[in-house]
C-alpha cells in the first residue's frame, strides 16, 4: 500500500535510542520540511550514508538532503556551544546551505548553571540518580516552568538578555552555595560567550510556527522528528527515571506551536528488542548466561550516542509496546535491528507481566515486574543483505508476524543495518 500523506510524525515507542534517526533520514528523501519539536541536545541519533557516519544532538536528520528545510521548534531547549559545533560539523562535512536550519524564538537556552546543577544535583542523589546526560535539559526545562527561563528570543536582544541574565545568575549562584557548596559563577563572562553565540545564531532565527503552518497549508511533506522515547516522557513515562519534555506524538503539535490536526501519520520505531540507557526499571533486562549470548555492546552498536555510556539490554516486552502505542497512537511500526538477532538460538517475546493487566503506573510495580515470555526458535542466517521481506528467514517472518499480532499495528519498515539501504519496505510512505 503506497500513502500519499503529507505529514509524518517518527517517535520513538521504549526508552529511545530506537533508530529513529535512520527512519528520519530515510523518509527525508521525499520531504520537504523536517521539524524536532522537544528535547535537545541529550538527543543523538545516528545516520549511516554514502559510508559516512553523521550523529545529530539537535540539527534534525533530514538536514543531509539538500532539499530540504529543517527547523528546532519552540518546545526544544537549546545549548548554544553544541548547537554551533554541530552546523559546524555539517559544514566540514560538505553539507552544503545550512541556512536551510530555522530556529524558533521561543526555545529556551541552556546555561553553563543548568549543566552545572544537572551535575551536582545526580552526584547528590547517588545511589537514586537518574542517569541523565548531563547536559543540563532537566533544569533548563525547571526554569521554563518555573517562568525564570531565558529564550532564544530574549537572548537576542542585548539589554532585555543582560537583564535576564544577571537575575538569573544571582538566583543560580544562591543554589550553588546553599545545595551543592559551589562557588559562584560570573555573569560578565557567560553574557559575553552567550552574547557572540546569539550573534552567531540570530541568522537561523525564523517564525518557525507560521512557516510550518504555510507549509501545512500547501499540503506540502512535513516529518516530524522525534526525540527520546514513550517511556522516558515526562508524564506517562517511568517517572521519576525520564527525560524532562513530553516525548509522545502529543508533545509534537505543543513543541512546535502546530495543531495536532497537521499530523497525520504517527511511526513508532522500536527495536525488535529493548535497550535503556540510564537508570530506571526495565522488566525484560538481560542478565547473566543470557546477556553473554547476546551480541556485545559495540557489534550491536548499542553504545550511547551522547555519553558513550554502554545501552542496557533487554528482550522484546510487546506489553510495554502496546502500552505506548496507547500513548501514541501510533499507526504503523518500524522495526530496527532485526540482524542483531541473527545469531542467537532462541528469542523470547514478553507478552504481559504477572498480576498486571495494564502497564504498570509506579516504580515499585515496575521494579517488581515478572516478565511473561514465549520463546521462540532463532533463524541463525545472516539477514543484513536481504532486500525485500519475503526473502527473509522463516523464523524471522514468524517474528515479526507475532510481534505485529500483539502490537495490533502493521508493520511499515524493517531495518536489517545501520545503512540507508539495510532496509525492507513494508509500506511506501510520502509517494506519489
Ligand atoms: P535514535 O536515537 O533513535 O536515532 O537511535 P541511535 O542512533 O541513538 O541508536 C541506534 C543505533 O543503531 C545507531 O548506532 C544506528 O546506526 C544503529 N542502527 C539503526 N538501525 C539499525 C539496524 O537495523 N541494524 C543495526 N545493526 N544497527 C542499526
Ligand atoms: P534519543 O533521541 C536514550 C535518558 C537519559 C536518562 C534520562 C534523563 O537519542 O533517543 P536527560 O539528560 O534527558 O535529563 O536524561 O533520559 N535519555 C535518553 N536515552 N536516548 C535519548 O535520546 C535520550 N535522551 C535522554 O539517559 O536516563
Ligand atoms: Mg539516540
Amino acid at each position: 500500500m503506497s500513502k500519499n500523506m503529507s505529514s509524518i510524525a517518527v517517535i520513538g515507542m521504549q526508552w529511545g535510542d530506537e533508530g529513529k534517526g535512520k527512519v528520519i533520514d530515510l523518509l527525508s528523501e521525499n520531504a520537504q520540511h523536517i521539524a524536532r519539536a522537544q528535547g535537545g541536545n541529550n538527543a543523538g541519533h545516528t545516520i549511516v550514508a554514502e559510508g559516512k557516519e553523521f550523529r545529530f544532538h539537535l540539527v534534525p536528520s533530514g538536514i543531509l538532503y539538500p532539499h530540504t528545510k529543517c527547523y528546532i521548534g519552540g518546545g526544544t531547549v537549546i545549548d548554544p556551544a553544541s548547537l554551533l559545533a554541530e552546523i559546524e560539523g555539517l559544514k566540514k562535512h560538505g553539507v552544503p546551505n545550512v541556512k536551510r536550519l530555522y530556529i524558533s524564538p521561543y526555545a529556551h537556552i541552556v546555561f553553563p548553571y543548568h549543566k552545572l546543577i544537572d551535575q551536582l544535583s545526580e552526584k547528590q542523589k547517588g545511589g537514586s540518580a537518574v542517569g541523565t546526560t548531563g547536559k543540563g535539559i532537566g533544569p533548563c526545562y525547571t526554569d521554563k516552568v518555573s517562568r525564570c527561563g531565558i529564550r532564544l528570543a530574549d537572548m537576542l536582544n542585548p539589554e532585555i538578555f543582560r537583564v535576564k541574565l544577571q537575575a538569573a545568575v544571582l538566583q543560580k549562584n544562591r543554589e550553588l552555595e546553599k545545595l551543592y557548596n559551589h562557588p559562584p559563577l560570573e555573569w560578565e563572562s557567560i553574557y559575553k560567550t552567550y552574547s557572540d553565540f546569539a550573534l552567531e545564531l540570530a541568522s537561523h532565527v525564523a517564525p518557525v510556527e507560521e512557516l510550518l503552518y504555510q507549509a501545512a497549508k500547501r499540503g506540502e511533506k512535513i516529518l516530524f522528528e522525534g526525540a527520546q522515547g514513550a517511556l522516558l516522557d515526562i508524564t506517562f513515562g517511568t517517572y521519576p527515571f525520564v527525560t524532562s519534555s513530553c516525548t509522545l506524538s502529543g508533545g509534537i503539535a505543543a513543541g512546535l506551536g502546530l495543531g495536532p490536526t497537521k499530523i497525520e501519520h504517527t511511526i513508532g520505531v522500536t527495536k525488535v528488542y529493548t535497550t535503556r540507557v540510564g537508570n530506571g526499571p526495565m522488566p525484560t533486562e538481560l542478565n547473566g548466561d543470557e546477556l553473554s549470548r547476546f551480541p556485545d555492546h559495540s557489534a550491536s552498536r548499542e553504545v550511547g550516542t551522547t555519553t558513550g555510556r554502554k545501552r542496557r539490554i533487554g528482550w522484546f516486552d510487546a506489553f510495554l509496546l502496546r502500552h505506548t502505542l496507547c500513548l501514541n497512537g501510533a499507526d504503523s511500526l518500524a522495526l530496527t535491528k532485526l540482524d542483531i538477532l541473527d545469531d542467537l538460538d532462541e528469542i523470547k517475546i514478553c507478552t504481559g507481566y504477572k498480576k498486571c493487566k495494564t502497564f504498570p503506573a509506579t516504580l515499585e510495580e515496575l521494579q517488581h515486574a515478572q516478565p511473561i515470555y514465549e520463546v521462540h526458535p532463532g533463524w541463525k542466517k545472516s539477514t543484513r543483505d536481504v532486500k525485500i521481506y519475503d526473502d527473509l528467514p522463516h523464523n524471522a517472518r514468524a517474528y515479526i508476524r507475532r510481534i505485529e499480532e500483539l502490537c495490533e499495528v502493521p508493520v511499515s519498515l524493517i531495518s536489517v543495518g545501520p545503512e540507508r539501504e539495510k532496509t525492507l519496505w513494508l509500506d511506501r510512505f510520502f509517494n506519489e
